[in-house]
């Protein structure tokens, strides 16, 4: 269990919350058609935790799609900054009294820990960010956490992942040296995402999320190149390009962090089933890694609210 689960659940949401980390019900939200009770300023509004946040779905779910129905830059930039923000938190540095970090909106809040270098590329999307949470009032933590499931959930294929609101943010950086290097061996990699309480299989679950991405700065003469022959859809192929044995395809770059586990013997089963099963198998197992670390440093994880009712409806086929 992480953050005050770990000290007993004392809340319906913290139930459900503490049931999706074991698995036990779905991290997976099924489309509910919210509809605000009234408009952003109204007094209905206000008085419902989710409605903002129905009107931010409403102003980025365009922002994130091609006219083509994918999705785009933007989306992929709001995926990876969920990951960077919560994942600057580790079971091992809480234990020695560092517990901070995770997904507390430091990355848009503090300038050092943005200005890193592993968060290059994401210097836009932060601005993005920063400008939504002056507009909305909302905490920075949940708005990062938020855009990165409405991005998601963007691309065609992407699971709709239950989604909570009411972190506390925090401008102090997070604890440097938590998150994964390209060049990492598969043991490093587990080991880093071991600390921070998921596992081998759960890690590859969430790296398929470079099904949708492309890279600049790994080889910035091959700026551009997506990591699959698919990029801004949430498919498998990531999964089938980087079999062992699989074709390399021109103009994908695979990472070799990726390619990696893909081979390593606690990671490659479930890499297999992933390219096997497609779609349905790994959006449940993204959702469910997701929101665990979604949820990485939060210490009142009992008085969150959930609003996965208000993200847009997924695209379960395409094209
Ligand atoms: C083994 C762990 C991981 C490593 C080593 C890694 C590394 C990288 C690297 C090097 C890039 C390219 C950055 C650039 O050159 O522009 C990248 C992009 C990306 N990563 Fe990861 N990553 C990991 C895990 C994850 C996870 C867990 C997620 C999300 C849940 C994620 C989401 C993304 C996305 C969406 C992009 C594309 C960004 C864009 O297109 O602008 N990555 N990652």
């Amino acid at each position: 269990m992480i953050g005050d689960l770990k000290d007993g659940v004392t809340s319906s949401v913290g139930s459900n919350i503490s049931k999706i980390l074991q698995g036990s019900v779905t991290a997976q939200d099924h489309d509910g058609g919210y509809v605000p009770p009234g408009t952003l300023n109204d007094t209905a509004c206000k008085t419902d935790t989710c409605c903002v946040w129905s009107y931010i779905a409403a102003e980025i779910y365009p922002f994130f799609q091609e006219t083509n129905g994918t999705c785009n830059q933007w989306a992929r930039r709001a995926i990876r900054l969920g990951f960077h923000d919560a994942a600057g938190w580790s079971k091992p540095n809480a234990a020695a009294g560092n517990d901070y970090g995770g997904a507390d909106g430091s990355i848009a809040l503090s300038a050092e820990e943005a200005g890193r270098q592993e968060n290059k590329g994401l210097s836009e999307i932060i601005s993005k960010v920063q400008e939504w949470q002056q507009k909305y009032g909302v905490g920075m933590a949940d708005l990062i956490q938020f855009a990165s499931n409405v991005a998601t959930v963007t691309c065609p294929l992407g699971p709709r992942v239950r989604t909570f609101v009411g972190r506390i943010d925090s401008t102090t950086p997070a604890p440097a040296g938590l998150l994964p290097d390209v060049f990492d061996s598969a043991d490093k990699l587990i080991c880093l995402f071991a600390d921070k309480t998921i596992s081998a299989g759960q890690l590859t679950a969430l790296v398929g999320a470079h099904s949708t991405s492309q890279q600049f700065f790994v080889d910035p003469s091959k700026a551009g190149q997506p990591q699959d022959d698919t990029p801004g859809v949430f498919d498998t192929n990531f999964y089938t390009q980087h079999r062992p044995g699989a074709s390399k395809l021109d103009g994908v770059f695979q990472f070799q962090s990726d390619v990696l586990l893909a081979r390593d013997t606690r990671t490659k089963g479930r890499w297999a089933e992933f390219s096997i099963f497609g779609a349905p198998l790994w959006g449940g197992g993204y959702a469910t890694a997701y929101v665990r670390l979604s949820l990485l440093g939060v210490n009142n994880i009992n008085n969150l609210t959930e609003c996965s009712h208000v993200l847009p409806k997924a695209h379960t086929s395409f094209p």
